[in-house]
């Protein structure tokens, strides 16, 4: 299935080339490339320690890559300094795996976080109260604004979480593993608010996952991380019927 939307391919919004990354004789990444149109939903799949979460950290500048280059918005990473990074990291959006909600902070409070690191990007007539409802708002759960995380169920937590991330307005947005530890009725819901929030705000999106269902329905194109490189890259519909075995494997008794 491809989703009906307008996919700028010139319009190249994060580009990695010949990414490497060891630790020691564990040669992780291996000359790892990636193109992320705007406006589309790319989707990563690998197998477990493949390096995926390598990537994603090198991505947000949490780790440091042994070579290649990173460019965000057409800004090479790696040859900005400290200020430069910090505006250009709030345009990008991370969903941690888990949630990784404050537990000591109420859902306003946790909204209200990110807002307070960055800002330089509201100006101060900004009226927090609106912008954490509006966020509240997009993921169906304004009501929730006076619950601890103890009180919400792990689909709220992830609505929550994605909220938090959408409150700065992000132009990129980084999923990791949003469906995990779902039911696949609540994972079947983040689905489609990934897609609602794609199209209201017009969001690229990079989403790690190990559901194949999820692939399907979300994925504009697929990456399939293998032996430290971009293996294959193509549409879910592509990769599916393809007849190598590495790519096989992972769509194994999953197509319909
Ligand atoms: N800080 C680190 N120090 C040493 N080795 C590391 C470090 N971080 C990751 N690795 C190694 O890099 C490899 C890739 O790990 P990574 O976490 O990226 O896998 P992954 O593809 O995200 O797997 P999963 O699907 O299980 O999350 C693994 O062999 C791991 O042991
Ligand atoms: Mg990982």
């Amino acid at each position: 299935m491809t989703n009906n939307k307008d996919i700028n391919k010139q319009n190249i919004v994060l580009e990695i080339k010949d990414l490497h990354k060891s630790f020691g004789n564990n040669h992780v990444l291996n000359g790892f490339n990636l193109k992320l149109y705007q406006g589309e939903n790319l989707v990563i799949m690998g197998k477990s320690g493949s390096g995926k979460s390598v990537m994603i950290k090198c991505l947000v500048g949490l780790m440091e890559a042994d070579s290649g280059t990173i460019s965000v918005m057409q800004n090479d990473i790696t040859k900005l300094n400290q200020s430069a990074l910090d505006t250009l990291r709030a345009d990008i959006g991370f969903l941690f795996q888990g949630s990784a909600l404050y537990d000591s902070m109420t859902v306003r409070e946790n909204l209200e976080f990110p807002l307070r690191r960055h800002t330089k990007r509201f100006d101060s007539t900004a009226n927090t109260e609106s912008l954490v409802i509006e966020a509240l708002d997009s993921v169906g759960l304004r009501d929730a604004i006076d619950l601890m995380p103890s009180e919400l169920s792990g689909g709220m937590k992830k609505r929550i979480a994605i909220a938090r991330t959408l409150i700065l307005k992000p132009k990129i947005m980084l999923y990791d593993e949003p469906t995990s530890g779902l039911d696949p009725i609540t994972a079947k819901e983040i689905i489609l608010l990934m897609q609602t929030i794609q199209k209201k705000y017009g969001t690229s999106s990079l989403i790690i996952t190990h559901d194949v269902d999820c692939a399907r329905v979300i994925s504009d194109r697929m990456v399939l991380l293998i032996d430290g490189k971009d293996y294959v890259v193509g549409t879910f519909a592509e990769l599916s019927k393809h007849k190598d075995p590495k790519i096989k494997a992972f769509f194994k008794n999953k197509t319909s």
